[in-house]
């Protein structure tokens, strides 16, 4: 038998009932915050993500799935969307104007990791990108969207970690003295040793134990912050405050990707074991020129949709039976049944029919491993005398109704629960 590829997973019923769930009360929340859909394809030219995310970032490095097209060109499985987002909307215009512009979207991502309890190489996100304004009261609606959906979807416990990671000339500067520190440091990974060089921030965010145990006396950004990224970031603490959004400030914070600038954030839950981020996102001011188009700040955030899954309650969205099943005997009476499940269906009702030529007794069995909440009987007798029997399920109490109201009645009974 043909299995499916490591890291990548079917979501089957029910738990695709409690994916859909969540992914309502995302919509409804993205829309009452201004934000709009985009649906981007999921392969992009590799160039774009190799320059967004960064090429000494394990992502780029270790993690695409890239691979040349039949006509020879090098082409990726997206890793993540916010690159997507800004190529879409600097190629359409969706940036011209002035205010700011919202757009979410969500779907897969590829990364080629090594699969684990939360960690897939198939993943979903969903992802927010608010454009255009360089304003910390942005980044704070940003973070209360991101909350707003988690407590929405009843995520229980959570802890918001924010840092600053400044402008590109903080980071030089930063970059500079952290480059100090590490210049004599023995027993770096041969990675770290390699970023020490090309990209030392990257050092910062290296899982190996031992640099992270060197690192632990590194300098940190926050010292290293000029007087207006570090004015943006104590207005965006400021405001957490006054929204009593409790977080945790941590300097050390540096996120796996090199496109930040002055906000960053992730969302943790205990429960999920190591891989306990379930969303993280931040500011990103250079992003668009770096990719050829305008000054065309951001900020955003994305939440890892099959993490957040498994922490959330398992009630959420109920896989619910059909309204009314039909159990109908020999054909006549399946051909009724068929018209009658046409007009409940059109009156919002949801029905079924068992299509195989089995016993009445095969059909309710099937009807309560369902979950229908009501039963209609047909056969020989009930087409003679034109009345069907209803059952209702929870309580077998049945009930005799003429064929012409019997999709009225069951629309009444089903609206009255
Ligand atoms: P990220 O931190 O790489 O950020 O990913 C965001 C979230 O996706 C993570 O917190 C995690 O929940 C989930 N995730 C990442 N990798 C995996 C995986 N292999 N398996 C399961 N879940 C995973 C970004 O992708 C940025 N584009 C977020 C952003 C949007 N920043 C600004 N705008």
């Amino acid at each position: 038998m043909i299995r499916a590829i490591r890291g990548m997973r079917d979501l089957l019923p029910p738990e695709t009932s409690r994916w859909q769930r969540v992914e309502e009360v995302t919509r409804q929340v993205f829309h009452l915050y201004g934000y709009r859909e985009l649906r981007l394809p999921l392969i992009e030219r590799t160039e774009l993500f190799a320059r967004s995310i960064g090429a000494d970032t394990d992502i780029v490095t270790k993690e695409m799935y890239t691979f040349t097209d039949r006509r020879g060109d090098y082409v990726t499985l997206r890793p993540e969307a916010t690159a997507s987002v800004l190529r879409a909307v600097l190629e359409n215009g969706l940036a011209k104007g002035a205010g700011v512009k919202k757009f979410y979207t969500l779907g897969p991502m590829f990364r080629y990791e090594r699969p684990q309890k939360g960690r897939y190489r198939q993943f979903h996100q969903i992802n927010c990108e608010a454009l255009g304004v360089d304003a910390p009261e942005l980044d704070v609606e940003v973070i209360l969207l991101l909350l707003d959906i988690l407590r929405r979807v009843k995520l229980g416990e959570m802890r918001l970690l924010l840092n600053s990671l400044g402008c590109p000339e903080c980071q030089a500067r930063f970059k500079a003295g952290l480059g100090l520190f590490l210049i004599n440091k023995e027993g770096l990974c041969e990675d770290c040793q390699r970023r020490r060089e090309t990209n030392p921030l990257r050092v910062l965010d290296c899982k190996s134990l031992h640099c992270r145990e060197i690192l632990q006396h590194a300098p940190v950004l926050r010292d290293y912050l000029c007087p207006d990224c570090a004015a943006h970031f104590a207005r965006v603490l400021g405001l957490l405050q006054r929204f009593g959004v409790a977080y945790v400030e941590e300097p050390r914070l540096v996120r796996g990707l090199d496109y930040y600038t002055r906000t960053a954030f992730e969302v943790t839950a205990p429960g999920l074991g190591a891989q306990d981020a379930v969303a993280g996102g931040g500011r990103y001011n250079r992003l668009a020129q770096e990719l050829g188009g305008p000054d065309l700040p951001g900020v955003g955030f994305a939440i890892g949709e099959d993490r957040l899954l498994e922490v959330l309650p398992a009630d959420l969205g109920q896989d619910t039976g059909p309204d009314v099943f039909v159990a109908a005997l020999g054909e006549p009476a399946r051909e009724r049944a068929l018209a009658l499940l046409k007009e409940l269906r059109e009156k919002g009702l949801a029905g079924e029919m068992d299509f195989g030529q089995r016993s009445l007794k095969a059909q309710l069995s099937l009807a309560d491993r369902l979950g229908a909440a009501f039963t209609v009987l047909l056969g020989d007798r009930e087409l003679a005398t034109g009345l069907a029997q209803v059952r209702r399920m929870a309580t077998g109490e049945q009930q005799q109704v003429s064929f012409t109201a019997l999709a009225a009645f069951l629309g009444e009974q089903v609206k009255a629960g």
